[in-house]
């Protein structure tokens, strides 16, 4: 599957406080939760396969570039989503992104090396992916809003990761 440069925008903060994920206040919380964990870990993803732009052929530098491109439109709009979630509801920023940071922070010593880093990034691109499917089947949200749009977006693209970060490997 190709990967699409898109650049979209989401109309959030009527719909970002209510519950809404299927009207099911858990689902809601579960989502909104993993919108704390992309901004760093997409970054821990770049990362990863940007180490190996300059030892790829042209075709797969240029995957890389358009996943990045990709990853770094989510964490724009992942940025918005959190930031807009902690002022509707009072949660602290800082706090809540801190548990991701320090999880990754431990994925930077030399004892984890880049083909690591690459391995890990393809099995959480997996996991993305398989998630992404089941949102775009309506397995997971069956809501119609724009945070719901924001989250089916995302999926589309996750599942045009899967293949491109398997020929990585
Ligand atoms: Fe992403
Ligand atoms: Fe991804």
């Amino acid at each position: 599957m190709t990967m699409i440069k898109r650049d979209p925008s989401f109309e959030l903060k009527k719909h970002l406080s209510s519950n809404w994920a299927n009207d099911d206040a858990f689902l809601t919380a579960v989502f909104n939760a993993l919108s704390f964990s992309f901004p760093k870990g997409e970054k821990f993803f770049m990362n990863s396969v940007r180490a190996f732009k300059d030892e790829v052929s042209k075709e797969m530098s240029e995957e890389i570039r358009m996943f990045c491109i990709q990853e770094a439109t989510h964490t724009r709009e992942h940025i918005k989503y959190n930031k807009l979630l902690c002022e509707l509801k009072g949660y602290d920023l800082e706090d809540l992104e801190d548990v991701f940071i320090k999880k990754l922070e431990k994925s930077h010593t030399n004892k984890i090396d880049n083909k690591i880093r690459l391995a890990i990034t393809t099995a959480m691109e997996h996991i993305t992916a398989s998630m992404g499917a089941s949102m775009l089947k309506g397995n997971l949200v069956k809501s119609d809003n724009p945070v719901a749009d924001m989250w089916k977006w995302h999926s589309l693209e996750e599942v045009e990761h899967r293949i491109s970060c398997i020929r990585c490997l």
